[in-house]
């Protein structure tokens, strides 16, 4: 999914007139990791990796905080921060395009950990004001350390809150409310829990989640308690009747590109200078939106003369198109389209 749209502050975009260097940005979160990781020995960040990759092989949900301590949650940050920061950048940039003259005040980032989201969420809208939750101190700590080791004022803000998400969770008003990566691990009391707060809460709520078809089931249950509370669906379907996928046939996905730094090589692995991360989501939210036609489900083929795009449509399902030369200025925005992104796209990006 692209970054880029109307009034958009990411860096990059078309529209980077209104970008205020005072914003998160990936490389802004990726130099404040750098500089809280340079402490951290290889080998220790190496071995605190591989145990956060058992750890998470285990059974989730589990009776406590599998970040631990510092070095668990450094691993984490550096290990998953930039790909779950993108995830939630894309989840929010489908929310602007769906409601670009909204803006929350006020935002709560629920099993918020190291703030990915409270990153993405600043990087969004100029001031909304953030209070993240988590169960895990070193998580928070380490995300309180992060934003002052940055140079983002707007992340000054931020209120890191010690919460266990429970089945007696209630959470406190807030425009909009996210939940990114947390639902696969608490028990499914608590994920239902979890949901209807977000929805007693929230004027919007963004939920995140690994895009496997595990992580789309818990994505779709979530859709469908959110619709049942009478939210609309903002993205990324373009309605909020059911899914169209039959179940077990297929999940609903997308991607989006991380580059990673030297350090984030090192933890991870590898050599090449990026990865893909896949995730599911829904937005939704208690106000009217401009919901797209349609949405790439698919990475568009390019083939010559020809794009072939696979498509969620507001009224036929699933849909395959194939845009040829013969559709002029349409077969050029075809060319540049990106899976995850709306269709056709805004008449501003032709
Ligand atoms: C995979 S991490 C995701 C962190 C962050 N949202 C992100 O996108 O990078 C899951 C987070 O959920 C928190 N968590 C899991 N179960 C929880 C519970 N029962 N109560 C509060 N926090 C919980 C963990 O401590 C961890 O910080």
């Amino acid at each position: 999914m692209t970054g880029s749209g109307p009034g958009s502050v990411w860096p990059g975009s078309a529209y980077t007139s209104s970008v205020n260097d005072t914003l998160p940005t990936a490389d802004s979160l990726r130099a404040a990791l750098a500089g809280l990781l340079d402490g951290l020995p290889p080998r220790q960040a190496t071995q605190a990796v591989d145990r956060l990759i058992a750890n998470y092989r285990g059974t989730t949900p589990t009776g406590t905080p599998l970040l631990r301590d510092r070095s668990d949650v450094a691993a984490y940050a550096a290990y998953r921060m930039p790909a779950t920061f993108e995830a939630v950048r894309s989840a929010l940039h489908a929310l602007r395009e769906a409601a670009p003259d909204w803006v929350p005040a006020t935002h709560t980032d629920v099993g918020g950990g190291t703030g990915a989201a409270s990153w993405a969420v600043a990087g969004a809208w100029e001031g909304p004001r953030t209070t993240v939750l988590d169960w895990a101190e070193a998580a928070l700590a380490l995300g309180r350390e992060l934003v002052g080791a940055s140079a983002v004022p707007a992340l000054d803000d931020v209120e890191w809150r010690r919460a266990r998400i429970g089945e007696d969770l209630d959470l406190d008003a807030a425009d909009l409310v996210t939940v990114s990566y947390v639902l696969n691990e608490l028990t499914p009391r608590a994920r239902t829990a979890l949901v209807d707060a977000a929805a007693r809460a929230a004027q919007a709520v963004v939920i995140v989640e690994p895009g496997t078809p595990d992580g789309y089931a818990r994505v779709i249950e979530a859709r469908d308690r959110l619709t049942a509370a009478g939210f609309t669906v903002a993205a990324p379907c373009p309605h909020s009747d059911a899914c169209p996928i039959e179940p077990g046939t297929d999940w609903c996905h997308f991607s989006v590109r991380v580059s990673r730094s030297s350090l984030h090589r090192q933890v991870k692995g590898g050599s090449l200078p990026y990865e893909d991360e896949k995730f599911s989501y829904v937005v939704a939210t208690r106000f009217a939106v401009d919901a797209v036609a349609a949405r790439i489900t698919r990475r568009p083929q390019i083939r010559k003369g020809q794009v072939l795009l696979e498509l969620c449509t507001r009224d036929e399902g699933l849909q395959r198109a194939t845009v040829t030369k013969r559709h002029g200025e349409l077969y050029r925005a075809a060319r540049d389209i990106d899976w995850g992104d709306a269709w056709p796209p805004p008449q501003e990006a032709m």
